[in-house]
């Protein structure tokens, strides 16, 4: 259902009492508290007839009276036609008094005249005074109607007087001391506590994880290097081994070699965030690292169907970072493309720029590309993502990418990729050492 202040730009939208958190109960509760129900409904209707008799006289002497008071006169005529407005408008208010006060519609309505005087900046001092004066009226129109309880108005009078203006105190006592901003603070903190400790829990919770996925990946690592070790003994020392044995024996060292991959992948993004690795800055030839990996890859290469090649410029400042790193990262980088991206051949470039101080090794390949909207997201760590919904993932590792960013960065680099459907390239762009 809408409200009327979805229309009207200076009301907040959705209803008030929910808003100041006058639920049900809350409102139930309310009532109890003032000890309205059914009784007084009953008496208000039945004054109904008298209000409607009294309620011109009423708003004339209310009126009358807030206008002898500068800022108030000021309020009411700070726009032309405001008071005869606001006259009009008192007037409803003054005969829904004997409507049920019990009704949502009517405590909704109440507040939005509450939230009306707050927005124009009204001090509730004046406010509640104009209700006691409100009373006053509404007494002496009763007793004038009645004719009877006269010789009792003057005191009910005083005491309404005296008391209303005990309220008005109270509240400027609640703003003096700072109780609304107070209980806001105070929310608030409880609000951030809860939060914080959220937090660490789930901190600890995450550092439990990785020190206990750091142990079970160290431990891995010696029993697949001892499978590797007797892997190459064997395609080493059998040189009699039948052709299928010795691709059955093939097989599990680039499958070995793919393991220690995904481990040292592992341990060194783990050592890289700890911030407990060591990364050299030194002068790296590209053209004699990039001629080694295509030496260490060649394997795999043979073995995925695949070639491997190299486009070198003659001329080729030196990389500045960390050389076992970098050829971590052009492993990963090539290995991937090897075997995941469906390309016949895979190549690495090298070349100066693209600003002066810097050079660019480059991966490329020419089969299935990376979508746009995942070329993000695959440098995030275990974001497992497909080069088109039938592919296996693009990288087997879930690491590899993660790596090679979290690499490059810390050498002061960066890496990119660029793919459109024909091809694809990994830039890795690193400073270059100075002439
Ligand atoms: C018994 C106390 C009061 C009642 C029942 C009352 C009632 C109302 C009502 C029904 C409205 C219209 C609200 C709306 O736009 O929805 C209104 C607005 C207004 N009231 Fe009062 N009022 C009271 C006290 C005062 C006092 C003491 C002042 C001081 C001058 C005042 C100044 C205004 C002004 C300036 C507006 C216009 C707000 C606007 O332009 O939107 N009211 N009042």
């Amino acid at each position: 259902m809408s409200s009327p202040s979805d229309d009207d730009p200076r009301l907040p939208r959705g209803r008030l009492v929910e808003r100041v958190g006058l639920d049900a109960n809350r409102r139930a509760e309310q009532l109890a508290f003032f000890d309205l129900g059914a009784e007084d409904i009953a008496r208000l209707a039945a004054h109904r007839p008298a209000a409607v008799r009294e309620v011109d006289d009423v708003i004339t002497r209310f009126y009358d009276h807030l206008l002898r008071f500068p800022d108030l006169d000021r309020l009411l005529h700070a726009e032309p036609g405001r008071l005869e407005r606001l006259q009009a408008l008192q007037r409803d208010y003054f005969l829904s008094l004997t409507d049920d006060p019990t009704a949502l519609d009517h405590v909704e309505a109440r507040l939005r005249v509450g939230y009306a005087h707050q927005r124009i900046g009204l001090d509730p001092a004046w406010y509640i005074g104009a209700f006691a004066l409100y009373l006053r009226l509404i007494l002496r129109q009763l007793v004038v109607e009645r004719g009877d309880g006269a010789t009792i108005l003057p005191t009910v009078e005083s005491l309404v007087k005296t008391i209303f203006f005990d309220i008005a105190l109270a509240v400027r006592t609640y703003i003096y001391g700072g109780y609304v901003t107070r209980h806001t603070a105070e929310t608030l903190e409880r609000a951030a506590t809860v939060a914080a400790d959220a937090l660490r829990a789930r901190e600890e919770t995450e550092r439990m994880k990785d020190e206990l996925a750091a142990m079970v990946v160290h431990d891995l690592k010696n029993p697949v290097h001892g499978i590797l070790m007797m892997t190459e003994l064997a395609l080493r020392k059998g040189g009699d081994l039948p052709d299928a044995h010795r691709g059955y024996f093939q097989q599990i060292a680039v499958t070995c070699g793919e393991m220690m991959r995904l481990i040292q992948n592992l341990l060194e993004i783990a050592k890289i965030e700890e911030g407990k690795m060591p990364i050299a800055r030194e002068p790296i030839a590209l053209p004699e690292l990039v001629r080694d990996i295509i030496q260490e890859l060649q394997l795999t290469a043979t073995q995925a169907g695949r070639t491997l090649g190299a486009r070198l410029p003659t001329a080729l400042p030196n990389a500045l970072g960390d050389r076992a790193l970098v050829r971590r990262v052009l492993v990963n980088l090539v290995g991937n493309a090897l075997r995941h991206s469906g390309s016949a051949h895979v190549e690495i470039e090298a070349n100066p720029g693209p600003r002066a101080s810097e050079v660019t090794i480059a991966v490329r390949d020419w089969g299935r590309g990376i979508p746009a909207a995942m070329q993000e997201r695959i440098f995030e760590k275990f974001a497992s993502i497909r080069r088109s919904p039938a592919d296996e993932p693009i990288r087997d590792t879930g690491l590899g990418l993660p790596f090679c960013r979290l690499a490059v960065t810390q050498m002061r680099g960066r890496i990119q990729v660029e793919s459109t459907a024909a091809s694809t390239r990994f830039v890795v762009t690193l400073p270059a050492q100075d002439e």
